[in-house]
């Protein structure tokens, strides 16, 4: 089977209800969520905690497809273990997060994990060059990580187009996480990215008693993207 470049919509649960994860997750899926995008923040590699390995394995069971982990954290190697074990799929570290990042991606795969890289706003994308051969997924913050909500930096749509040339036809994914919405989302797939992660352009309007734009908002931002 080709290597899977379709739109893939993955809802950001940072802007889910924080006491009602499990429901969050299914509702999503219900909706149309075609991975789940779990933000893992420390306080000091980015400027906001959300939880760790516990909550994760919490969630899992409410997940049917992909539990796409994103590590804001540092150091990142001495969490792989744990987060592969909470039954993460796919586990992004971000490459500014300390000097071997290398390894770090080598641990993530020697864990049973797919290997994700997160670049920054301010990193070049041929900081990823020579791990290309080595990971699964880049994921293009076109934020700067710690909070769900921000603008979208536009700068960052001449990066994926980049990293789609230098990716060519390896089995890579390009992620693109922060700001994304029915007006951006046009401009990153067309530029070469095919998993979209959004936070408040999905959950916004909707709740878990109330799913229905949760539906709208997904479906608005694959309309879009494939437009
Ligand atoms: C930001 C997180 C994102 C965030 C995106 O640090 O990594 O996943 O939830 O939120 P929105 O879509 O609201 O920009
Ligand atoms: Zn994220």
């Amino acid at each position: 089977m080709s290597f899977d470049r379709s739109i893939k919509i993955a809802p950001s649960i940072l802007s889910a209800d924080f006491a009602n994860f499990g429901a969050e997750c299914r509702a999503i899926e219900a909706q149309g969520a075609d991975w789940v995008h779990v933000d893992v923040m420390d306080g000091h590699f980015v400027p906001n905690i959300t939880f760790g390995p516990a909550t994760c394995a919490a969630i899992r069971p409410h997940i049917k497809g992909v539990m796409d982990v994103h590590l804001m954290i540092a150091p990142v190697d001495p969490y792989i273990e744990a987060f592969a074990k909470a039954g993460a799929d796919i586990i992004t570290a971000h490459v500014e997060a300390g000097p071997h990042i290398h390894r770090t991606m080598q641990a993530i795969r020697g864990a049973g994990a797919k290997a994700g890289v997160a670049l920054n706003p301010a990193t070049p994308a041929a900081a990823v060059e020579y791990l290309l051969d080595m990971v699964d997924l880049v994921c293009v913050m076109t934020v700067n990580p710690g909070f769900g909500g921000q603008k979208f930096i536009h700068s960052q749509v001449e990066k994926v187009r980049q990293l789609r040339a230098m990716i060519g036809d390896r089995p890579i994914h390009i992620e693109i996480d922060g700001g994304v919405d029915p007006v951006t989302a046009p401009l990153v797939a067309a530029a070469g990215a095919d998993v979209l992660v959004a936070g408040s352009a999905v959950f916004r309007g909707g709740s878990v008693s109330d799913p229905a734009p949760y539906g709208a908002n997904i479906r608005a931002i694959r309309d879009a993207a494939k437009a």
